[in-house]
This record gives C-alpha cells, sequence and structure tokens, in this order.
C-alpha cells in the first residue's frame, strides 16, 4: 500500500503522489498545496508520499486513482528505466508524470524523452505555478494518450485473434463499469458554426457514458435549425420521432403547463442496451421534424420565453432521474431555445476544429457567450474536433488564443467512412465496442470520444479496454475449445 498521507480529506484536488526524500517532498507539498484554482478551492490533492521508487510502489501505481505523480531525482530507485515503467503504468485514471531533474548531465533530455514534464532543479515556486495553469490541458493530453493506449493494445490483441475466428463467437460480453449513482449534470454540446461535430459528439458521449460507463443518460437534439439524431438513426427511431419528438412535448407544456410524467416517458425513445440486459441506459427526445416547427408557439409564444421555459421544464423533469442530460443545439446562440440549454449546462462543450477559419469564429462566439452572460468562463470545455496532426494551427496554439483549457481532443478520421457508418444508423461507439474489424478507421474518433468521456466518468477508458479484452479472452476460450 501506498503510504497515505494526512493532508488528503477535502475530496477536492486532483489526486497527487510525491516520490521524493523528506525534505525535498516537504517542499514540493508545500509548492503543491499553494496552488488554488479562481474559486479559492486547491488544484491538487496530495494523496500519498513516498521515499523511493520500488517495485512495490510502481505495482500499487496500478490500483491507483492518482492523476498526477511527482517524482524527486533525489529519491532512491530513481533511473530512467524505472522513470519509463512509471509513465507506462497507468491506474485506472489518465495520469501526467512530472520530474524534477539534476540541472547538470543529460537527465533533462532523458527523462523528458519519455514522456514526462521535466523540470531541472533546484525546486522553486515557477514550475508550479506553470503546471497548475496549464493542469486542465495536459491532463486532456494524458486522457488522450491513455485512451489511444488502451484502446488500440486492446483493440490489436482481439483483431490478431480473431482472424482466423469463426463469426458465431463474436458474443458480446461484459457489464458497464459504473454503479455509483451520481447526482444530475448537464451537458451542452455547442460550437460557433456548422457542421464541428456538435450532434455526433453529443451522440457518441451519450451512448458512451451510458453503456460504458452504466449511467442513466438523457439526450436532448434541442436544435431549433434542424432535427439531427432520429436521422442519424435507425428506421425504428424515425418512425418514434413522427409521433413524438421535442415539438410534441413542448406543445403538451405550452397547453398543460408542465411536463406530466406520462407524457415525459412517452416522449423518450430507448437506445437498446449492448449488454442486451434489459431497458438500455440511453434515452433520447428526438428534435424538430422541420425548420418550421421552431416558429410554433411552442417555442416562440412570449417572444422565445415559452421555448426558454419548456427547457427548463425539461431538465426540471429529468434532475434526479437521469445522472446525464445532454442537450445537442444549433449555433445560434440568440435563439431562447439553445440560450436556455446553455444556461442549464454545468459543462458548455465548445468544440473547434484547429483549422484557421473556424478559430476566429469560435472566439467571437465565446465572447457573444460572456456578453449575453449565458455562462461562466470556467464553464466552458474545449474540445477539439477534427484534429489532425497537418493542421496548420498548433494544438497549444488554440487554448492559448480562446483562453479556454484543453478539455479533450478528437482526431480527424475518414470522412466517408464516418459518414457510411452514420447513414446506417449506428453509434459509431458501438461498433467499435463490437470490435467491428472493418470500421477500425474510425477507432481514433472513438478513443478520442472516450477521453471526453473519461472527464465526466473516471475509468471509462479502462472500461472498454477491459471489455475489449474480455471479447478477446472469450474467444480464446473458444478457439481452444475447439
Ligand atoms: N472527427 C471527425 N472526423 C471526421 N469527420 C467528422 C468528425 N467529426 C464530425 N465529422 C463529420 O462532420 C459531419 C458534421 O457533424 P455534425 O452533424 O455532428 O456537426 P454539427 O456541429 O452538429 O453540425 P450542425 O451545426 O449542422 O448541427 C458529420 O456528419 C461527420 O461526417
Ligand atoms: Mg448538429
Amino acid at each position: 500500500m501506498l503510504e497515505q498521507s494526512d493532508e488528503s480529506g477535502s475530496g477536492s484536488g486532483v489526486g497527487t503522489i510525491i516520490v521524493a526524500p523528506p525534505t525535498e517532498a516537504r517542499l514540493i507539498a508545500d509548492f503543491l498545496e499553494d496552488q488554488h484554482d479562481i474559486d479559492g478551492k486547491p488544484v491538487f490533492e496530495i494523496i500519498a508520499r513516498e521515499q523511493e521508487i520500488s517495485s512495490s510502489l510502481i505495482e500499487n501505481l496500478a490500483d491507483s486513482l492518482a492523476e498526477v505523480v511527482v517524482l524527486h531525482s533525489a529519491a532512491n530507485g530513481f533511473r530512467a528505466k524505472v522513470v519509463k515503467s512509471i509513465v507506462e503504468q497507468h491506474g485506472e485514471r489518465a495520469r501526467l508524470v512530472i520530474a524534477f531533474v539534476p540541472k547538470i548531465g543529460d537527465w533533462f533530455d532523458v527523462v523528458e524523452d519519455l514522456g514526462v514534464l521535466t523540470y531541472r532543479l533546484p525546486l522553486r515556486a515557477e514550475p508550479f505555478d506553470e503546471m497548475a495553469r496549464e493542469l486542465p490541458g495536459l491532463l486532456a493530453e494524458a486522457r488522450g494518450k491513455f485512451a489511444r493506449r488502451a484502446l488500440s493494445t486492446a483493440v490489436e490483441a482481439a483483431e490478431e485473434i480473431n482472424k482466423s475466428m469463426a463469426p458465431e463467437a463474436a458474443a458480446v460480453g461484459g457489464s458497464p463499469a459504473a454503479g455509483v449513482r451520481m447526482p444530475t449534470q448537464v451537458i451542452t454540446s455547442w460550437s460557433s458554426k456548422g457542421g464541428d461535430g456538435k450532434s455526433l459528439v453529443a451522440q457518441e458521449l451519450a451512448w458512451q457514458l451510458a453503456n460504458v460507463g452504466g449511467h442513466r443518460v438523457l439526450l436532448v437534439d434541442a436544435d431549433m435549425s434542424r432535427g439531427y439524431l432520429a436521422q442519424a438513426l435507425n428506421q425504428d427511431a424515425r418512425k418514434f420521432a413522427e409521433r413524438h419528438n421535442v415539438t410534441t412535448l413542448a406543445q403538451e407544456f405550452l397547453v398543460s403547463g408542465e411536463i406530466s410524467r406520462e407524457s415525459f416517458e412517452e416522449h423518450l425513445y430507448t437506445v437498446p442496451d449492448v449488454h442486451n440486459q434489459g431497458k438500455g441506459n440511453l434515452r433520447i427526445v428526438f428534435g424538430i421534424a422541420s425548420p418550421e416547427a421552431a416558429t410554433q408557439p411552442a417555442y416562440a409564444a412570449d417572444h422565445g420565453t415559452q421555448g426558454a421555459r419548456f427547457i427548463h421544464a425539461l431538465v426540471e423533469k429529468a434532475y434526479g432521474v437521469y445522472e446525464f442530460i445532454i442537450f445537442d443545439i444549433g449555433t445560434a446562440i440568440t435563439i431562447p431555445v439553445h440560450f436556455a440549454a446553455i444556461k442549464e449546462a454545468g459543462h458548455l462543450l465548445v468544440l473547434a476544429t484547429p483549422f484557421r477559419p473556424s478559430v476566429a469564429p469560435t472566439r467571437e462566439g465565446i465572447r457573444q457567450l460572456e456578453a449575453h452572460q449565458a455562462v461562466r468562463r470556467d464553464q466552458l470545455r474545449l474540445v477539439l474536433n477534427r484534429w489532425s496532426p497537418e493542421a496548420l494551427v498548433k494544438r497549444d496554439e488554440l487554448p492559448d488564443f480562446l483562453g479556454v483549457p484543453l478539455f479533450a481532443v478528437i482526431p480527424l478520421v475518414e470522412e466517408g467512412q464516418l459518414m457510411g457508418v452514420i447513414n446506417q444508423g449506428f453509434f459509431v461507439s458501438e461498433l467499435v465496442w463490437r470490435r467491428e474489424k472493418k470500421h477500425r478507421a474510425l477507432q481514433p474518433f472513438v478513443t478520442g470520444t472516450a477521453s471526453l468521456a473519461e472527464n465526466f466518468v473516471p475509468g471509462i477508458v479502462a472500461a472498454f479496454k477491459k471489455h475489449l479484452n474480455q471479447l478477446s479472452n472469450q474467444k480464446t476460450r473458444f478457439w481452444n475449445r475447439r
């Protein structure tokens, strides 16, 4: 066991382990404890201190919930090989490794090459200030790497075995990771321009939180320019949406002044559970059937106040019943329904693409959000979508330019294949979960979405990986029997 520190207990801050000799550890702890966010809450929570990098430390890290490990080169056992195993040893969470190394010699280059955030000794305040300031982005990057490594190795292993497999062996197993009920969180997916991936990302995030995380999720298509989700799913969903959608629900609310339990239930489309174990965790309220619907009194009455009241009533109805309410909206924040969905959000996903024409509108959009007092800046979650190494905008440039820390990165994948999958009515994550070999090119997209979901439900990437591993083990057992 790691030595538990007395400092823990507040429960806030990112779980941090210090590995250093006692005097240095105290100094590091002081510097870490000096760091507070804008609400005055501590940034780091020291959950353990160790004096040496032993094999038992590395083993224990596998079960640790720590997200930050701070290493001092004077700790016993500090060697490049050992540091490397710490970088590669992930727990149930993505992890950022930070090291302080001697000024002289080539320690700096060697350690930095291992993927460690490296600083030269002596210990001083500046690196800690910088770490605290950059932490959201650094953790977002760590989550991305974690997800990539976890899912790609698991998928590769499964695919190798699968090459010689009979199709009937492809039964899906495993159960969701979660269990602990959480209070309701409202997430709204927004971007300042069309086609940035708001709908797709909202849909995939919802699917993963529900099917991989095992949480109850309500996904609401509240885009007043056009409904998307019903069109993106199968015929069954489209049929359902003809009779029950956000407009028919808003009309009931207009007429009766409330959303009754029965009519609420009636309006929810249940996405089948991927585990085939009873009803699924994901419910959807489908969107408007045509742009004209947005001009109906159910939304437009009282200069649009009716639409905003409706969104508020909808959230109230779902509050406490669903652990996540996810809104997919359109770009225009002046439309009261969109504005209300932004107002309700605890987390506003700001989708942006790393291409120059998209950058200025995003900054202008954020300025507008603030001018209209729609959200506080600390509720903005920057999600870089369609990330590509060839993008002219550097990854760090955008968070700096927009003044919003990086929350997740979703790579650009082959659009034709993505569209093919959507046209057939599938969730992209579901295909990777079922390990559909022919959609392998879409895996980076799912990995990026998993690193986004990991922010809300730590352990989602590990659960995804576990499932894929189980799948491959099942196949091995099956193969051995024959
Ligand atoms: N990471 C990605 N890689 C490749 N293609 C992507 C990616 N993300 C989204 N797309 C493509 O962009 C299209 C538009 O995405 P989506 O409809 O989700 O955007 P949107 O922001 O909701 O648009 P709108 O403003 O029209 O509602 C998708 O159909 C998909 O084909
Ligand atoms: Mg959309």
